[in-house]
């Protein structure tokens, strides 16, 4: 398996990724769609997965392309656009790509990497390779916006998290069957800041019989002035910093990493940087 086939090859996650209340109530679509409208033009979504954050910025007048790896992710997304009236669905395009590598043809106004994708790219070659595609597909002027979390000290070494979690206590799924989700990690592997994690969902038929489906992948964590180095290095420029969606600045208790930035127009090429 690949780098990022982690949502490829489990089929059930884009089944139950939209069912999933943690994921329904995440305050985020708002701020994007905020941020797509003052864009006034064209937006790019790094892994845009079942559209959850694509959808809505179509729905409000926006054009927006949505870029995945995951064909499974990218199938629940097409038939969810093809549900949209027809103005919507001609202001949504979704493509199946890598983040890492990717040539679209065009540049755009804004450039998002929503709900932690970017933490699937482990190496700094592949988060660099990354950057210097974003950058290439920016308007002068257009800005990118990185989101990740802020890393919580505990779960980089404490072994209570090698433990299964409950992060979504059971609940009716619309066709009766019954969903409860955990989660933990697996190896904690602190030199390279990555925890390699298991998502598990727990499911209960009607007619009793009960799954046990893991989606496992490795999730690289980052802290906030590595990030700042890492945007310097690829040619961004930092306008803000916000800890959460409601614009709030980063501070201890903030769940998020949200970072605003504009690209620099005066920057070598990227090879020269590159490791
Ligand atoms: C947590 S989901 C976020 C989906 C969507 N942005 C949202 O907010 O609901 C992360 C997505 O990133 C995609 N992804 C992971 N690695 C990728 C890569 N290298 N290139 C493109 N997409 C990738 C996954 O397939 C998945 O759909």
């Amino acid at each position: 398996m690949s780098r990022f086939d982690a949502y490829e090859y489990e089929p059930f996650l884009a089944e139950y990724y939209d069912l999933v209340p943690a994921y329904t109530a995440r305050g985020d679509r708002e701020f994007y769609v905020d941020e797509a409208r003052s864009a006034g033009g064209k937006t790019l979504e790094l892994g845009c997965g079942t559209g959850r954050i694509l959808i809505p910025t179509a729905q409000a007048g926006c054009e927006i392309v949505g870029l995945d790896t995951s064909e499974s992710m990218l199938t629940t997304c097409r038939e969810k656009l093809l549900e949209q009236p027809n103005d919507v669905q001609e202001r949504a395009t979704i493509v199946h790509g890598d983040m890492t590598n990717f040539h679209l043809g065009k540049r755009f106004s804004l450039i998002t990497a929503p709900f932690r994708s970017f933490s699937h790219l482990i190496p700094i070659k592949e988060q660099l390779s990354c950057l210097d595609c974003v950058r290439r597909h920016l308007l002068p002027g257009g800005r990118f916006i990185l989101e990740l979390f802020q890393t919580h000290p505990q779960r980089i070494n404490n072994p209570k998290y090698l433990n299964e979690v409950e992060d979504t206590p059971e609940f009716a799924l619309p066709d009766g069957r019954k969903l409860r989700r955990t989660n933990r990690v697996v190896t904690f592997h602190r030199p390279e800041q990555y925890n390699d994690v298991e998502i598990i969902f727990y499911v209960t038929h009607p007619n009793g019989r009960t799954e046990r489906l893991v989606q496992a992948f490795p999730f690289r964590y980052f802290f906030r002035y590595e990030i700042e180095h890492l945007l310097a290095r690829a040619g961004f420029e930092i306008i803000d910093l916000f800890g959460n969606f409601d614009r709030s600045l980063l501070c201890d208790d903030s769940p998020e990493m949200i970072f605003v930035t504009e690209k620099c127009e005066d920057v070598p090429d990227a090879h020269a940087r590159s490791i």
